[in-house]
């Protein structure tokens, strides 16, 4: 089959990073015989410097006829870089905000899971690490905070900054009817996880998830407070199974939930709408102290471009197969320096790109 794929390779690390998940899918494509074309697409602090905006018009537009978008990592340095000295909706990070609006994708899919092999990596008490885990956080990822009407201004003589929380049933229920439906093919266990005895927010967001879970009588449904939740996570992570929450707890929450897998350079993520059409990233940043020394772990990428396979694409057999090839490069010890240790054989980006492309079949 054909597809189009639109390329952000971004800022720091993202081109390296980008270039390995390229090669592999590359791989896939002669393997399988299916053709991927790329087109690439400017965004985060290059398109500032291009184009003076972090995401042009006709960037998002190349997005929108895209069948699915593989990004890198956007931003830089705040002290460092100049992005920075520039009004907060003009900054790298405006970019991807806005990318994500503007192709409506209001969930975003972040595994979290302890391969066996990187158990020494993980932060966790032995005897939590070793009972492993494999939990996949539903972030709902176009409203709540990051979107509302926020202001800075002074009242009274005091400086005063306001940032809304807001979200309505529908965009509640959407994001509560993904969380379902991927725990139906998985362990059928659903965590929703807000602060509802102190946000209205979270308390029509529990009533909405429940009103869901109706139509999903095999799926357990429960609900934990955001606060009780980060907590359990480092204390009891093998309890998940799917995580259902609001964006900024599921921004923070996804942040731990990658650090207790003993390196964020693991983790994919996918971000829906209701279409077809996704945008596939690594769960870690750009990483602007690495970048250009080809020593960033592309892995995270590949994972998500595999991701781009499965639900943008439905090849479910090919996303197994790059699945399949990461898991054989970790257990035949091949490591990227952030998770080198003794008796491993280390490697560089582009390394790590040609064994796991070395290991589709
Ligand atoms: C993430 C990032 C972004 C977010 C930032 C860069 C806006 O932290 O993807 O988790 O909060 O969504
Ligand atoms: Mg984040």
């Amino acid at each position: 089959m054909n597809f189009n794929i639109a390329v952000i390779p971004g800022d720091g690390i993202g081109p390296e990073i980008v270039r390995e998940a390229r090669k592999v899918l590359d791989k896939v494509a002669s393997v399988y015989g299916h053709t991927f074309n790329y087109t690439e697409v400017l965004m985060g602090g290059v398109s500032i410097d291009a184009c003076g905006v972090p995401l042009s018009d006709e960037a998002l537009e190349t997005a929108k006829k895209s069948d699915a978008v593989l990004l890198g990592a956007v931003g830089g340095k705040v002290g460092v870089d100049k992005w920075y000295e520039l009004p907060p909706n003009l900054r790298p990070e405006a970019g991807l905000l806005a990318i994500r609006k503007g192709l409506g994708l209001f969930a975003n899919l972040r595994p979290a899971y302890l391969y066996n092999e990187l158990k020494g990596a993980c932060p966790l008490k032995e005897e939590v690490a070793d009972k492993g885990f494999d939990m996949i956080i539903v972030r709902e990822l176009t409203g709540g905070l990051y979107f509302g009407a926020r202001k800075t201004e002074e009242v009274d003589g005091v400086m005063t900054a306001t940032d809304t929380l807001t979200y309505n049933e529908n965009e509640i229920r959407r994001i509560a009817i993904k969380a379902f439906e991927i725990a139906m093919k998985r362990r059928k266990n659903v965590i929703s996880v807000d602060k509802a005895n102190v946000l209205d927010s979270s308390r029509l967001w529990k009533k909405v998830v429940t009103e869901v879970s109706k139509d999903y009588p095999e799926v357990t449904l429960s609900h934990m407070l955001v606060d009780n939740c980060a907590m359990q996570l480092v204390k009891d992570p093998a309890q998940f199974d799917v995580v259902l929450t609001e964006n900024m707890f599921g921004d923070i929450l996804s942040d731990e939930a990658s650090m207790i897998t003993g390196s964020i350079g693991m983790l994919s993520s996918a971000s829906l709408g209701s279409g077809s059409l996704g945008l596939y990233e690594p769960s870690h940043g750009s990483a602007p102290d690495i970048a250009g020394t080809n020593k960033a772990n592309p892995i995270a990428t590949i994972l998500s471009a595999s991701m781009m396979l499965r639900y943008s694409f439905n090849l479910d057999k090919e996303a197994d197969a790059v699945d399949n090839a990461v898991r054989e490069v970790i257990a035949d010890g091949i490591r990227t320096i952030d998770l080198m240790s003794d008796g491993m054989k280390l490697v560089s980006c582009t390394e790590m790109g040609d064994e796991i492309a070395n290991r589709i079949k």
